[in-house]
């Protein structure tokens, strides 16, 4: 008992250390440029879906997914195996949009939308990204 609480302790102070300096200056930039490209798209591609636009769902699913692609390497490169689960979901989601029948394309927009808040919580919100 006294072990496993002495392990969450180290786990718990080892998670809030973690949350610092994961981006250099100019990462950051980058990073927000994907996330902003993300963040649009995925906008953009819900409004499509309900539209039931074909070429703005194809063009938004390729942004988003592109995008995401992009965070994934960038998470493996900070040995962040959460975050780049989080961003390979919501990229796989994105690239099933455009040939999956409107049940599935609602499902997979609920599952990209599960991703921003997952990956917000431990890697924005408690953050110093932006310092
Ligand atoms: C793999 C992790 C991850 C996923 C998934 C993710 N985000 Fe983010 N997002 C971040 C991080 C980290 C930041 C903070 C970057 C910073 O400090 O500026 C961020 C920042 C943002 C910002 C602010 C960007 C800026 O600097 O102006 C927006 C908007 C945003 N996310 C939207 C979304 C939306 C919408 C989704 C889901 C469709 C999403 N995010 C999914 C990690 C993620």
């Amino acid at each position: 008992m006294l072990m496993t609480m002495r392990k969450a302790a180290i786990f718990i102070s080892a998670l809030a250390f973690s949350a610092f300096g994961l981006f250099a200056q100019d990462e950051l930039a980058t990073y927000q440029t994907w996330m902003k490209t993300a963040a649009g798209a995925n906008g953009a591609l819900r409004a499509a879906v309900t539209a039931k636009d074909t070429a703005a769902i194809t063009e938004n699913s390729t942004k988003m997914a592109e995008a995401f692609d992009s965070m994934a390497k960038f998470w493996a490169t900070k040995h962040k195996d959460d975050a780049v689960k989080f961003a390979e979901t919501a990229r796989d989601a994105a690239k099933s949009v455009p040939t999956a029948s409107p049940e599935e394309q609602t499902a997979a927009l609920a599952k990209i939308g599960g991703t921003c808040r997952g990956c917000h919580t431990p890697y924005r919100d408690g953050s110093k990204f932006k310092e």
